[in-house]
């Protein structure tokens, strides 16, 4: 189909991915409307994470498409696909700090790289992003210096910087105590709402899964077992589904 409409901006269809043989997705098909926050979830090596790489074009398929604001992202070449990317955000899931830059400087990045923002303007900026993960005092620490759980936040409030229309988080409140996931997850929902912007969650916190998404799909065996609201996973009777939503929560 078709997809210029700028509602619709992650189009997925049949898209396929193997290593080593070994079929990791095979036919995923997936629309997600503007301003949904999405969660993905699955047994750990079911291929969440080679899905958001996909989606950011950080790796290729073998086969299928995906349309990113109605561009097919996965014949691009670098230069059109870098600039998609400057709508895209990401979280990685080792949060992917740069060891040698203090976590303002980690936000700063991206704005020093692709904005024209004054000096004094950045600052403000870093200063109002790391405030909204809570890390407004810790501007000048090294990510040697801090938590798992800070680098995760300092992460995303990197992820935010450029205000995407659409961003990938791979585990955002994994490693958390229970009260920073909620809030992460709370953020999330708020910016998806306020902005607008498009969420795609790679997690296995049930929580947040309740709480802070609009849909939520299961991969099982490389494909979408289960794709509708929390209540119909919690309501379906897929063996799988049921044994994976009473292991979690
Ligand atoms: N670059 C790669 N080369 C070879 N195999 C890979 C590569 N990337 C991923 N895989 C394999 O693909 C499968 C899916 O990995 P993936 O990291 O996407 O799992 P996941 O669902 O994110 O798991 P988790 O919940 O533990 O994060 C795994 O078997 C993994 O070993
Ligand atoms: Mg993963």
């Amino acid at each position: 189909m078709e997809n210029t409409d700028n509602t619709l901006p992650i189009a997925i269809a049949h898209l396929s991915k193997s290593f080593g043989g070994r079929k990791v997705l095979d036919g995923i098909d997936l629309t997600i409307p503007r301003g949904q926050t999405l969660s993905l979830l699955g047994r750990s090596g079911t291929g969440k994470s080679v899905l958001l790489r996909l989606l950011i074009g950080l790796d290729k398929p073998d086969s299928g498409s995906i349309r990113i604001d109605g561009e097919e992202i996965t014949s691009l070449g670098m230069d059109r696909l870098n600039r998609i990317r400057q709508k895209l955000g990401f979280l990685f899931q080792q949060a992917a700090l740069y060891d040698s830059l203090t976590l303002g400087e980690n936000v700063e990045f991206p704005l020093k790289r692709q904005t024209t923002l004054s000096p004094a303007e950045r600052t403000e900026k870093v200063r109002a992003l790391l405030a909204s993960v809570g890390l407004e005092r810790d501007v000048d620490k090294l990510p040697s210096e801090i938590s798992g759980g800070m680098k995760k936040r300092a992460g995303l409030a990197r992820a935010l910087a450029l205000d995407p229309a659409i961003v990938f988080f791979d585990e955002p409140t994994a490693g958390l105590d229970p009260i920073t996931a909620a809030e992460i997850g709370q953020l999330i929902t708020d910016l998806s709402k306020q902005r607008g912007m498009t969420s795609v969650v790679a997690t296995h916190d049930m929580h947040s899964v309740r709480c802070f998404s609009d849909r939520a799909v299961l991969l099982d065996k490389g494909r979408v077992l289960i794709d509708g609201s929390f209540d119909d996973l919690k309501n379906s009777s897929d063996p799988f589904v049921s044994e994976f939503l009473t292991a979690a929560v």
